[in-house]
């Protein structure tokens, strides 16, 4: 099995490479390196230079590689950046995919994998939230994955093409091999910011919101380790090479930590103080978001195995300790 990874030098795109290559699958990375980072892609993959939107260098890359499926992690995900700048999350993330489908159908490949959100719900009906309840997003970079799913939808329909599309909860970890993790520039997501107080990077942590409805009043987040996600698409691309027919599956633990308890496990793992500031809330922050992975249990056979937000902040913990500035390559540096 030969199979292309978009974006696998970025933070789930390089864990699921590894995780390819740990199988014996032949793995092509292509990345335009603007958020990811060569250091972080297997040496045991072949790598090309190139961006999504560049629909000549897909045809080429095809016609070069006679790959078997495509796992797509190249867009954008900053959700704050997003409502600054939306129109560059519709460039890269839906006219990126639109391009990536029109060479996928030239060079007739017919199987893809691709990262969705939970950002796709919006402000949640209820959890755990099922894939089948109301999508309605609460800001561009949910728009534009949602889109990103339509445009699958209807593209299966009209080609043939079979698609899986994951919706990520809160991705979180490292490999155990510490080797590579999480690397932002700059950082947004609550795990690594608060890791950077022990690391002296930032004097404190900010709660962002303490009036929630929730148990302590702070957001509550369904935490899932990155190598539980790069497994499941492993076993997505395999349902699809199984004649699996096109769905949509939520990724998640099913249980949901808040802002202080997560802050509180990080204390714990690093031995800091790790000071914490009460501020106002975030805009478009949803009070709580919990998965149902049910679904990809059933149909993908998912059998997530970092449940503890102990051992995911520790994993995360070694690879910042050993890692304090990121890759030293790639991504702007
Ligand atoms: N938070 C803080 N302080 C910080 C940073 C975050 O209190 O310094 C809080 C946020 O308000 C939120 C929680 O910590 O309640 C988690 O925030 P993250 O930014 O780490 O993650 P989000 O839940 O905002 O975002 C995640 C994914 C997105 C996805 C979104 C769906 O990272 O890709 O869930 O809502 F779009």
């Amino acid at each position: 099995m030969k199979i292309l990874v978009l974006g696998g030098a970025g933070y789930i795109g390089s864990h699921t490479v590894k995780a390819l290559c740990d199988k014996g699958v032949q793995v092509v990375v292509a990345d335009n390196l603007l958020t990811g980072h060569k250091e972080a892609i297997d040496p045991r993959a072949k790598f090309y230079l190139g961006d999504l939107r560049d629909g000549a260098f897909l045809d080429d890359l095809f016609a070069q590689e006679q790959v078997d499926g495509v796992i797509h992690f190249a867009a954008f995900s900053l959700v704050g950046e997003s409502v600054f700048e939306p129109l560059k999350y519709y460039d890269n993330n839906v006219n990126g995919t639109r391009v990536l489908l029109e060479s996928m159908v030239k060079a007739g490949v017919k199987r893809i994998v691709f990262s969705s959100t939970a950002a796709t719900y919006g402000e949640p009906e209820r959890v755990p939230i099922l894939e089948s309840d109301r999508t309605c997003p609460t800001n561009p970079y949910g728009e534009t994955k949602l889109a990103m799913e339509k445009m699958f939808h209807w593209s299966a329909k009209a080609y043939g093409i079979e698609f899986v599309s994951l919706r990520y909860f809160n991705a979180c970890g490292a490999d155990e091999s510490a080797t590579i993790g999480e690397a932002h520039q700059p950082e947004s997501h609550l795990i690594p910011l608060i890791l950077q107080v022990p690391l002296n990077k930032r004097p404190q942590v900010s709660i962002f919101g303490t009036d929630y409805p929730t148990k302590d009043g702070t957001c509550v987040r369904d935490y899932i380790h990155v190598t539980d996600l790069a497994q499941a698409h492993i076993l997505a691309m395999e349902y699809l090479m199984g004649g699996g027919k096109s769905d949509i599956f939520n990724l998640g633990n099913g249980v949901g930590f808040t802002v202080r308890e997560v802050i509180e496990t990080a204390r714990k793992v690093t031995g800091h103080p790790i000071p914490a500031v009460e501020e106002g809330r975030r805009a478009g922050d949803p009070a709580v978001l919990i998965a149902s992975s049910q679904k990809a249990k059933e149909v993908l056979g998912w059998n997530p195995c970092h449940d503890s937000l102990e051992e995911i902040i520790a994993s995360a913990w070694a690879w910042h300790k050993s890692h304090p500035d990121g890759f030293t390559e790639g991504a702007g540096k």
